[in-house]
């Protein structure tokens, strides 16, 4: 295929979140931490979707993030949010412990579920939540939303439109410095940094892929000193089916300024290759735009083709994880992003944590309840 063939002699890069038609669908929030208050809330605004209301075990947090605003209802339980006729979706952001328990109680009370990763602490609570939500007939997704970064969806579309050829090799690297104490609950976990961190990287490269990972080999250590219980650098080699493999390697503990920082994603296949930046851990906290380069066989493009990307993981890619559960519900499908789907990025998860323990690969299968 020549460029001349594609639309306007430029390669077509589908990368931006896809909304629904309908925008008025009633969004309840539970939860208005750090993650509602700066991504949520933003992306909502951005994408044009209807916050009914929002509850907070912290009346206060709840208060401050509706800011005042009087279309926002600040619930005093999660009954009361149960019962407002208008909220269709229940969007949860607390820490992982107590989200299978709202999840369930909002799922039996029909609403449709936008869970936060992870999506439970154990697997056996992530599957127990994914069995009861089937029992209800909801729909039900999980906000993985770096899949809607773009450089992430720009890499997926290389993968889709067959530009790479076969894929064979994924890997994601990064080299920071993150301050855990920002997050108090998390300082005292045993799992870290790939349970709240990498399992964005593990998602989005089997989503890239499109491939389900078989075993995974594992290794994750500590900083001298640091003042969290769990692991801040990490190596995750994955095994796909055939010749395809992936790596994650993350350090947390930089000491560099941040110009020596690096978030990098590259993506190989038999007839290409597609890579960039993940501008969200640049220029850190306010990020930059990712970037995206990628080059195939089966173009006449010369040389690196590298498209200028808009938005950002953060808060941008947050319309997507909501608005491809919105489309979904339209359509009445299964939301790509499904908790169903997120099963599998728990398992992988998981089988890290075993292999770092157990030192050996790990294959998915043997993580179950
Ligand atoms: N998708 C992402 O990229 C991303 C990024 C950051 C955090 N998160 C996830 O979002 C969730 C929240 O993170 P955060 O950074 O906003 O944390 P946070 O500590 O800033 O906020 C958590 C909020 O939940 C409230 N809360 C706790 N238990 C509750 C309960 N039982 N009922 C109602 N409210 C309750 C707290 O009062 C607090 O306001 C976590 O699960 C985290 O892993 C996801």
């Amino acid at each position: 295929m020549s460029l001349g063939e594609l639309d306007g002699g430029q390669p077509q890069l589908a990368y931006k979140p896809q909304l629904p038609q309908n925008r008025t669908m009633g969004i309840g929030i539970v939860g208005a931490g750090e993650i509602v208050v700066h991504a949520h809330l933003p992306a909502y605004r951005m994408a044009g979707f209807r916050v009914i209301g929002i509850y907070d075990a912290n009346p206060a947090k709840a208060e401050a993030a509706a800011g005042g605003d009087p279309s926002i209802t600040v619930f005093p339980t999660l009954e009361a949010m149960l019962k407002h006729p208008e909220v269709q979706i229940v969007d949860i952001a607390v820490p992982a412990k107590f989200q299978p328990g709202i999840a369930i109680q909002a799922a039996q009370s029909g609403r449709h579920l936008l869970c936060q990763k992870p999506l439970a602490e154990s697997y056996g609570a992530a599957k127990e939540l994914v069995r009861a939500c089937a029992e209800c007939g909801i729909k039900a997704a999980v906000n993985q939303q770096m899949r809607w970064s773009p450089g992430i969806q720009a890499s997926r579309s290389v993968v889709k439109n067959g530009w790479l050829g076969e894929p064979l090799q994924a890997s994601i690297q990064v080299n920071v410095r993150t301050y855990w104490e920002n997050w108090p609950w998390l300082t005292q976990t045993p799992t870290l940094e790939v349970m709240y961190h990498s399992i964005h990287y593990l998602d989005s490269i089997r989503y890239v892929l499109g491939l389900r990972p078989e075993y995974v080999y594992a290794d994750g250590a500590r900083f001298p000193g640091q003042p969290y219980r769990g692991e801040t650098r990490t190596m995750i080699h994955i095994k796909f089916p055939g010749e395809a493999r992936g790596l994650v390697h993350d350090n947390h503990n930089n000491r560099m300024p941040q110009d020596d920082w690096y978030a990098t994603f590259r993506f190989e296949g038999t007839e290409g290759i597609v890579k960039g930046t993940n501008g969200a851990l640049y220029n850190y906290p306010e990020g930059r735009e990712d970037t995206v380069g990628f080059y195939s066989g089966r173009l006449e493009l010369g040389s690196l083709y590298e498209p200028k990307l808009e938005g950002r993981w953060f808060p941008h890619a947050f319309m997507g994880t909501m608005g491809e559960l919105m489309r979904a519900i339209e359509e009445n499908r299964e939301p790509e992003n499904s908790a169903a789907d997120n099963l599998i990025t728990l398992q992988t998860v998981f089988a890290a944590y075993r292999s770092m323990a157990e030192n050996r690969a790990v294959y998915l299968e043997e993580v179950d309840a």
